[in-house]
């Protein structure tokens, strides 16, 4: 595709072609994202940051990724600091804000929601989570982190195993990723839930189609013991009813240390979208894994600043003109 001018509202729009294109501009990026250089590529650019959901990961990393190649970032979080909740509608709220911005990262409770503010939007907009739908940035460094972590233990993705556990009904991210997943072969995915949360039928239906070997159950040890990675998932609260309904499901499917050790494979990585849900009754992924090295949650997050910053230099089709911009650092930068 032309990722020039492009909206990025569903990974359903890449090809395998794409995915390899914006991992490898992610990977120029590492340099800029460590900050052992600095890029000015974007100055002069306004990032229009708006998230009517919560997020800290998604609307943190998109703006510090606009940052990072030198661009600006105004942002609005919340319907009630914006004049939707005086009732402006998503025609209107797109045409005023797509005349201040360059590019418009968005997330909205609805299903669709960001597909219809980019009909009306005069700049390129990305889709930051719309509901239940998709999160296709999430889903891209998703595998990217897949990619990477496969690599450094020899392998690649063809082949892979995974497990998706958790609330499949409700959660974009791993709507975003089967649809990802779609374009590999001879995959072996798993996908545990509550029957009540059970992945929605046109995505198991899609990854069959692809000839993917795929197992739909409710137990968790018995299906994790054959997988390259295990993917968690949070009770997606905020779609339920009822608080009392979503309660009902919580800490049904948690992951610790000694469940690990008894039934996975040795190395076998373990990915969530974050946030995980660290409350007493749920602990879905207990912090006892934190020493465990393949813990790959926190390098997931990580990864998320360079699959952005590739977006974003893609989309404003600035990747050849990164490095004529760029300078060292002026300052100390320790990371461990
Ligand atoms: N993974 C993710 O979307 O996190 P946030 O909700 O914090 O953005």
């Amino acid at each position: 595709m032309d990722f020039a001018g492009a909206n990025i509202l569903s990974v359903e729009q890449f090809e395998r072609a794409d995915i390899e294109r914006i991992f490898s501009v992610a990977d120029s990026m590492e340099p800029y994202a460590l900050r052992h250089k600095v890029t000015r590529v974007l100055e002069g650019a306004i990032l229009g940051n708006m998230f009517f959901e919560p997020s800290t990961r998604t609307r943190i990393s998109f703006g510090c990724a606009f940052n990072l190649l030198g661009g600006e970032v105004r942002e609005t979080t919340g319907f009630q600091s914006s004049a939707i909740a005086k009732g402006e509608s998503l025609y209107d709220t797109a045409r005023v804000l797509s005349g201040y911005s360059d590019v418009i990262c968005m997330r909205h409770p609805g299903e669709g929601s960001v597909g219809e503010f980019s009909a009306a939007s005069r700049v390129p907009v990305i889709n930051g989570g719309d509901g239940a739908n998709e999160h296709p940035s999430q889903a891209l460094l998703d595998l990217y982190t897949i990619q990477k972590e496969l690599r450094a233990l020899g392998r690649t993705l063809n082949g892979l195993r995974i497990a998706m556990i958790g609330d499949l009904k409700y959660g974009r991210t791993v709507h975003s990723l089967s649809h990802l997943l779609c374009l590999f072969n001879d995959l072996h995915v798993v996908l545990i839930s509550p029957d009540e949360l059970a992945m929605p039928d046109e995505y198991v239906t899609k990854l069959r189609d692809h000839g993917h070997q795929v197992s739909v159950t409710s137990d968790l040890p018995n299906n994790i013991s054959h997988v390259d990675i295990v993917y968690s998932t949070r009770i997606q609260e905020e779609r339920f009813a009822s608080k009392q309904e979503a309660d009902s499901y919580r800490g049904r499917f948690r992951l610790n240390q000694a469940i690990y050790t008894k039934y996975c494979e040795p190395n076998t990585v373990i990915m969530h979208p974050l946030p995980r849900d660290s409350r007493a009754d749920a602990n879905e992924l207990d912090n006892d894994l934190n020493q465990n090295p393949n813990l790959a949650i926190f390098r997931q997050a990580d990864n998320g600043l360079l699959v952005r910053m590739a977006l974003f230099a893609m989309i404003l089709d600035v990747v050849e003109q990164v490095d004529k911009y760029a300078r060292p650092v002026n300052w100390f930068h320790k990371r461990s």
